[in-house]
């Protein structure tokens, strides 16, 4: 069984050939990742419904190897018309990242401020209960974990496709959920997008299980703050800074960057991870060692 390791790193974490999909892909973390992949050999099939940023995505591939899919993740349709798309180009996948997700975060020009634990009872149910729509509820929970759930239901046959041509010491094809620090914390009251990413992970847990008989890995990365569209309230809040950040609030003092994420990917994506399987890689800067949840 045992298996001769040359220690050497472009072998460990190589991901050279591999196929992979990432939802989301056209901005952000899911960028991020696809640009990570694709650098290093990989072809990546990008997905999101505004084209000009999938259009941008794809001209930052280095081998020309980012592919987009217009097209949203909560759409049945446009799933099977991503699916459809890959099948005529690879007929196979070894990685589905399911990395598109949305915030909560009330930005409104004329938002009521928003309440804090010492705001009065009527304040809190004024904003939570007369002001914030309840569609929020609906889409946020539709995108952050029912679509994660289709959309790796969509690709399930692709995966296992993967599994069927790749050699057998070969790490097998595997799901990887972008969840968050939110769905693992008590301590922000972003509560729709925190209880969307408990919910993911618990979601993807179950759903791991689940797929034990068919090989198919399950595994998060729960990041904390990152620079990207969905934080760019965050990074204005410590611009006056220059980006430092409180250590009470995240012990390293500041937002993730883009080499940390890069490298949890290509870790989890590569042989270095090929034993990965329900795990939860937290990146955050530690910010669960001072706000852990239950
Ligand atoms: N940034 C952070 O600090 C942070 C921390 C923890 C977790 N996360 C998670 O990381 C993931 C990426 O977020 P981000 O920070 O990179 O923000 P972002 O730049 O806003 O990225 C979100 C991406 O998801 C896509 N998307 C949203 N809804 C979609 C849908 N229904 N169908 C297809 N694509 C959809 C968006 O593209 P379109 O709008 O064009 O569809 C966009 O490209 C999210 O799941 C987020 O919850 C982020």
């Amino acid at each position: 069984m045992a298996t001769k390791s040359t220690y050497d790193r472009s072998n460990l974490t190589s991901v050279d050939g591999l196929i992979a999909v990432v939802t989301g892909g056209g901005t952000g973390l899911g960028l991020i990742i696809a640009r990570t992949l694709e650098a290093n050999g990989a072809t990546v099939f990008i997905t999101g419904r505004r084209q000009d940023k999938l259009d941008e995505a794809v001209k930052s591939a280095q081998h020309g190897r980012i592919h987009a899919i217009q097209g949203s993740t909560t759409s049945h349709d446009d799933l099977q018309r991503a699916v459809d798309f890959v099948t005529e180009k690879t007929a196979y996948i070894d990685l589905l990242v399911n990395n598109a997700g949305q915030t909560t975060f009330d930005s409104s020009p004329n938002a009521r401020p928003k309440p804090t634990g010492q705001s009065s009872v009527a304040e809190i149910r004024d904003y939570y209960f007369n002001y914030r729509p309840q569609e929020l509820w609906r889409d946020t929970l539709e995108t952050n974990i029912a679509a994660v759930f289709t959309t790796s239901m969509a690709f399930l046959e692709l995966l296992d496709a993967g599994n069927k041509r790749r050699a057998s010491e070969l790490p097998k094809s595997q799901i990887i959920v972008i969840g968050s620090t939110g769905g693992l914390t008590r301590f922000t009251d972003s509560f729709i997008y925190n209880a969307s990413k408990s919910g993911v992970h618990h979601l993807i847990k179950n759903l791991g299980g689940f797929l034990v008989p068919h090989d198919i890995r399950t595994n998060i990365i729960a990041p904390g703050w990152f620079p990207s569209d969905m934080t760019a309230a965050v990074s204005k809040a410590y611009e006056s800074t220059g980006g430092v950040m409180p250590r009470e609030l995240v012990p390293q003092q500041r937002m993730g960057n883009p080499d940390e994420l890069a490298g949890t990917v290509l870790y989890l994506a590569s042989k270095a991870g090929g034993f990965c399987n329900g795990a939860t890689l937290v990146i955050d800067g530690g910010f669960l060692q001072n706000h852990a949840g239950p």
